[in-house]
């Protein structure tokens, strides 16, 4: 054997054993997705060594459930990122310490800027370099643990971002009161509109508590997530029974000490499914007592119970419309039951009774505009984005900056009902920044939906932000792993609804999926990118609502079968020999005259109407001139055809970045992508090939032939292949 062969054996042992070592780190660590994006590993070496000369001990003094939360996080963050445990400490002993405190704890008694600590809230906080018993310290304090506990989540998210931090001047406070996912888990377990398994609440287990629940709360509280309600806006009366209100209350003690109260979905009818009682009218004194008693009793076990959120009157809920009350005695007469508590109840306005010759989108606002001025002070109205609901694109609801009275809160759908549930890419960052910014010009122009919501155009006391919740028992959460993104961008835009979307996209890749610079800045554009070419292979141009009955879930623009007008594409769509859209403008609907000047008029008239809204707001002829140049008809083809190419092209990009990504992750997210890519192809042909049944127009050059018949596509739903 000569002396080569022997270097090569031991060589090729060495390159064995790190490969294995490589392996089996992964193996251990489970690239499944689970820790979401606080994963804490460890960080690259420049940036390492300079943090660890920067942080040498931990001093977080104090006793309670919440301390202990942030002493486990800091000190195992820390460990994983620096790849060194840093020293826990009662006192400051040495320069570097990361010292934790309230305002009134006997460690901050020397700072000098308690003032502005106040001015950041109860649950903001400040993070300063500070000379503390003689040594430069960096200090993260607040007026309350649960402030601190913030601060210590956004400490841990410059590391893993790779910020620097020797000068840091932090000054962090929640734009938006009540940030919160609204859960619609029913008792059985199910999940409405749910598509990453099934509830995390485990009814038949609790009171015990499921660990897996402390790490939902913990992935809330790293970004400021205050609330959640537990249970369907479907509500199931059971719900506030006694025997349930005993588990909730376990949910509650679990979510305190992570800054998270609880709140439920009462049935408005619960006083006769569960109390026995003849009626539920609002206004009956029997009634009242009835939800009074029960509002004692539930802050008698939750005493920080959060309130109600009441979907009333809508698709088959009762409400105060059975008893011929309005919307505003439901929601008063609830109101003034948790009042004494520091409860709120929030009214959903997601409400279109069916009329004849109606438009659904202006629906809500008929129906509730009237009552500004007329809700209680801790009520609010719940607003989705859009007229209609939760669609790919949707103009903002014409109710944001028209009732100046009552206090509003955006509701937005983080599942994705209408976005090909947890099988595709999509990224709802960008949406709701195109949402946030729309400027309602309620009270000139920069009258955007984040003033109205913020409170700052109209002074509402309480605000906040919803988000309906993606999350499950799925192991990585959320389905797919790219949509812990969306849980992710909703959070941070709770809390601050100006970030944007690409400063939200940057701090999730690094924190979740890689730091690869080349890779980073490749998915980030692919995020950007995802809703917009989404819209295009599902509802370009305004067209919206084209999905298949009941599960919607692909499309079906021919459907009629629903019993509601209003729930078949055929109604949203209107597609003709003349033309296609909605006409919502003076010649149409009028809804259009909902929105304020000077938008009522842009979005009236077809030759201002943006075109991403123009099939929203107008039947348009097929050879309708396009900005382009090209017809209305040709336009829309190209539009689906380009979504199509959008989702091949990102399929290659992913591939490209196999190096960059564990493989566990990168295989799941590339069989996702190929559905992904299957569902696009099948929009594209499906609408097409139904629609140029009234255009009666060849496809132009450029777009694909249809990979199957219209019938095979009618024959079977996407969900069913
Ligand atoms: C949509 C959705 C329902 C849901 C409703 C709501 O219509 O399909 O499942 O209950 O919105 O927001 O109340």
């Amino acid at each position: 054997m000569t002396r080569g062969s022997t270097h090569w054996r031991i060589h090729r042992f060495i390159f064995s054993a790190i490969v294995f070592l490589i392996f089996a780190a992964n193996a251990v660590n489970g690239e499944d997705g689970y820790r979401l994006w606080l994963r804490y590993d460890q960080l690259p070496s420049p940036e390492r060594n300079v943090y660890r000369s920067q942080i040498k001990s931990l001093v977080v003094p104090g006793q309670s459930p919440t301390l202990d939360i942030i002493r486990r996080e800091l000190s195992d963050g820390l460990q994983g990122l620096l790849g060194t445990a840093v020293p826990m400490s009662d006192s400051i002993d040495s320069d570097g310490a990361l010292v934790v405190v309230t305002i009134n704890s006997t460690l901050a008694a020397g700072l000098k800027w308690k003032n502005q600590i106040k001015a950041s809230g109860a649950e903001g906080f400040q993070i300063r370099i500070e000379k503390l018993n003689r040594h430069f310290v960096t200090v993260i304090a607040s007026e309350t643990e649960i402030g601190s506990l913030h601060g210590a989540f956004y400490f841990l998210r410059l590391l893993q971002t790779l910020k620097p931090i020797a000068r840091l001047n932090v000054n962090e406070q929640p734009r938006l009161q009540l940030r919160m996912l609204d859960h619609w888990d029913n008792l059985d377990g199910t999940i409405e509109r749910g598509y990453a398994g099934q509830s995390l609440w485990n009814w038949s287990e609790l009171p015990a508590i499921n660990p897996r629940l402390r790490d939902y709360a913990r992935a809330n509280a790293s970004l400021g997530i205050n609330g959640a309600v537990l249970n369907n806006v479907n509500a199931d009366a059971k719900i506030l029974s006694a025997e349930y209100l005993r588990k909730v209350a376990a949910l509650a003690d679990c979510f305190r000490p992570y800054g998270i109260r609880v709140y439920l979905s009462p049935r408005f009818s619960a006083p006769i499914d569960l109390g026995g009682l003849q009626t539920a009218d609002p206004l009956a004194t029997e009634v009242i007592a009835w939800w009074k008693q029960k509002a004692d009793e539930i802050y008698g076990l939750i005493p920080d119970f959060g309130g109600f959120l009441v979907k009333a009157n809508s698709e088959g809920q009762p409400g105060p419309r059975t008893y011929n009350r309005t919307h505003a005695d439901g929601a008063n007469m609830l109101a003034a039951a948790v009042a004494p508590h520091h409860g709120v109840v929030i009214w959903r306005a997601f409400v279109y009774d069916m009329k004849p010759d109606y438009d659904r989108a202006g629906a809500a606002y008929e129906e509730l505009q009237p009552f500004d001025g007329k809700f209680a002070a801790n009520v609010l109205l719940q607003i989705k984005n859009g007229p209609i609901d939760f669609q790919p694109r949707e103009p903002f609801h014409p109710l944001f900056g028209a009732m100046p009275k009552t206090q509003v809160i955006p509701e937005l759908q983080i599942t994705q009902e209408y976005l090909g549930f947890s099988n595709h890419l999509v990224f709802l960052a960008s949406m709701w920044r195109e949402f946030l910014d729309s400027d309602t010009y309620a009270r000139g122009a920069g009258s955007t939906v984040t003033r109205v919501a913020d409170g700052s155009l109209y002074h509402q006391k309480i605000t906040g932000l919803a988000g309906v919740a993606n999350t499950g028992t799925d192991r990585n959460w959320t389905g797919h792993h790219f949509l812990q993104a969306n849980w992710y961008a909703f959070g941070r835009l709770a809390w601050n609804p100006n970030l944007s979307a690409q400063q939200i996209a940057d701090e999730w890749i690094a924190m979740t999926l890689t730091r690869d610079r080349n890779s980073s800045q490749a998915i980030a554009r692919i995020m950007i990118e995802s809703h917009e070419e989404v819209v295009d292979y599902m509802t370009p141009l305004g067209l919206h609502h084209l999905f298949w009955g009941g599960h919607h879930y692909g499309p079906a623009p021919w459907w009629t079968r629903e019993k509601r007008d209003d729930w078949n594409p055929v109604y949203f769509h209107r597609a003709d020999k003349t033309g296609i859209g909605f006409d919502r403008g003076p010649s149409g609907s009028n809804t259009v005259a909902q929105y304020h000047a000077p938008l009522r008029e842009l979005f009236g008239k077809l030759d201002s109407c943006p075109e991403k809204f123009l099939l929203w707001f107008h039947h348009v002829p097929w050879d309708y001139r396009m900005r382009s140049g090209r017809t209305l008809w040709d336009e829309m083809a190209l539009h689906y055809q380009r979504g199509v190419h959008w989702v091949r092209a990102t399929r290659k990009r992913w591939e490209s970045m196999k190096a960059a990504i564990d493989d566990e992750r990168h295989e799941a997210v590339a069989r996702r992508l190929a559905i992904q890519e299957r569902d696009a192809i099948a929009w594209r042909d499906a609408c097409l090939l139904y629609f140029q049944i009234f255009s009666k127009r060849p496809l132009p050059a450029g777009v694909e032939k249809p990979a199957k018949t219209l019938e095979e596509y009618k024959a079977k739903s996407l969900l069913d292949n």
